[in-house]
């Protein structure tokens, strides 16, 4: 396989410069400028196993494989406030002021695009830093001009793009999205289930820009881009970003998985404060949340293989919209398990954790791993990356993988394919002892 070398500079393109994506681009700004570490980013600080016989065996993801380097990072975006990135990451609260001060020009400079929006699709917003058009083909004509527009002006040499927009209300795929066709027809008859996350990823793929989706929103998820995705070279990825409770159930489930161990009952809630918190107040938003999260433990469990262990399981979910915690997301799991002789016990984590803090890191490694599959030839639904996902977006008949051991070692075993490296399992080992070769 060749991968190109990345020349020049890369454009990060975000439509929703809210909590999530002001924390990366003021976190990448200050990692710039020597301020702080990109910690959580497995691109920035990751190590990859190789089964050399000489040399580095362990060397650091970003001088394994070839990744657009920070400093040549530009990024832009849209929103339905007009807000600048400093103004937007002063109100999200999720950086000290002091950070942001020292930040302040290069932050203030960036000033959202007009958004496409439809409310109906995110009714606790109501920003007005909105496009109009006649329909949404135009609207993602006009959403094209602003991928060329920022191309040229920036000096970029390519465009990668990472949807932090809002959670749009729960859909479910129909006509209109089965063919590229009927969804080019239902562009220009302004069909109300075409939401407006799937104009941007149009928009991106028709001009073969990667596009990436941090939200639970289908968006990619449907046949008729996946078929725009491989027409035009463009690699994409899905769905939303794994953070928080789900990244602990996706750390915590495989274990209890692997030692044989039942699970009868699994709750967790939430509470946060954030501008997330509340347009997932709206039970139709929720819901597009909740078919997300609730994805994730039959995946790992397989009650259709372990009947006796996991046949029982009751999983709920819960998300409060508590505006004194901000973005201080907090999170209380209880699992009831059980052992040797159906004997019960009881798990519980409280996880005070920080939503765009464990978010950011994704949105940066999402960014460089679009832009090397594309630079590497690679095109349509890219599952190496669903480590970085609560949802992965599969190929049509595949199970996605919820283990996120499981992801990593296939997300290195991707990267060590493209560098022409020797695949390893996942444990990374071959044993020495005869007969029990790995
Ligand atoms: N923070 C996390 O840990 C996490 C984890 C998984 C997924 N996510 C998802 O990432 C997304 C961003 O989260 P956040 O905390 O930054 O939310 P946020 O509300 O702070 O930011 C979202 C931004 O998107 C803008 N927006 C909404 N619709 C838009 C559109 N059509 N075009 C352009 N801009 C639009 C909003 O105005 C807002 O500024 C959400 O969908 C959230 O569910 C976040």
């Amino acid at each position: 396989m060749e991968v190109k070398e990345p020349t020049g500079r890369l454009g990060v393109l975000i439509p929703g410069l809210g909590a999530v994506a002001t924390t990366m681009i003021a976190g990448v700004e200050a990692i710039k400028k020597g301020l702080a570490q990109p910690i959580g980013s497995i691109t920035q600080m990751g190590n990859i196993h190789l089964n050399r016989k000489s040399g580095n065996n362990y060397p650091k993801i970003k001088d394994f494989v070839p990744l657009a380097n920070l400093q040549d990072l530009v990024f832009g975006g849209w929103d339905v406030y007009e807000d600048n990135v400093y103004e937007a990451a002063v109100n999200a609260r999720v950086l000290e002021p002091g950070m942001l001060q020292a930040l302040r020009p290069e932050l203030e400079a960036l000033k959202p695009m007009k958004a496409v929006f439809e409310k109906e699709y995110a009714k606790n917003l109501d920003g007005t830093h909105v496009k109009t058009a006649a329909n949404k083909y135009e609207l993602a004509k006009a959403l094209m001009e602003d991928m060329t527009s920022f191309q040229e002006t920036r000096d970029c040499d390519r465009l990668v793009i990472v949807w932090c927009g809002s959670t749009e209300k729960y859909i479910e795929p129909s006509e209109v999205h089965e063919s590229l066709s009927a969804f080019e027809k239902g562009l220009k008859d302004n069909d109300p289930r075409i939401a407006p996350s799937m104009i941007y990823a149009y928009a991106a793929l028709k001009l073969g820009i990667p596009f990436l989706n941090g939200a639970p929103n289908l968006t990619v998820d449907i046949p008729a881009l996946v078929e725009l995705s491989k027409q035009t070279g463009a690699p994409i990825a899905g769905k939303d970003f794994k953070t928080g409770q789900t990244l602990m159930k996706t750390i915590l489930a495989p274990g209890l998985q692997a030692r044989a161990l039942g699970v009868k009952g699994w709750f967790s809630t939430n509470i946060l404060g954030n501008r997330d918190g509340y347009v997932l107040d709206d039970p139709d938003n929720f819901r597009t949340k909740e078919v997300s999260k609730l994805s994730v433990l039959e995946d790992i469990l397989r009650p259709d293989l372990s009947p006796e262990l996991y046949s029982e399981l009751y999983h709920k979910i819960r998300i409060n919209y508590y505006p004194p915690h901000g973005d201080n997301k907090e999170s209380w799991d209880n699992i009831d398990i059980f052992g040797w002789l159906g004997y019960q016990m009881q798990i519980k984590i409280n996880f005070l954790c920080r939503d765009s803090i464990l978010a950011a890191p994704l949105v940066l490694d999402l960014a460089l791993f679009g832009d090397l599959a594309k630079r590497s030839g690679l095109s349509g639904v890219q599952e190496w990356l669903s480590f970085y996902f609560k949802s992965p977006q599969t190929s049509p008949g595949f199970r996605p993988e919820h283990d996120i051991f499981k992801q990593l070692n296939h997300l290195q075993n991707a990267l060590r394919k493209l560098m022409g490296e020797e695949q390893l399992n996942a444990e990374g080992l071959t044993y020495a002892e005869e007969g029990i070769t790995a």
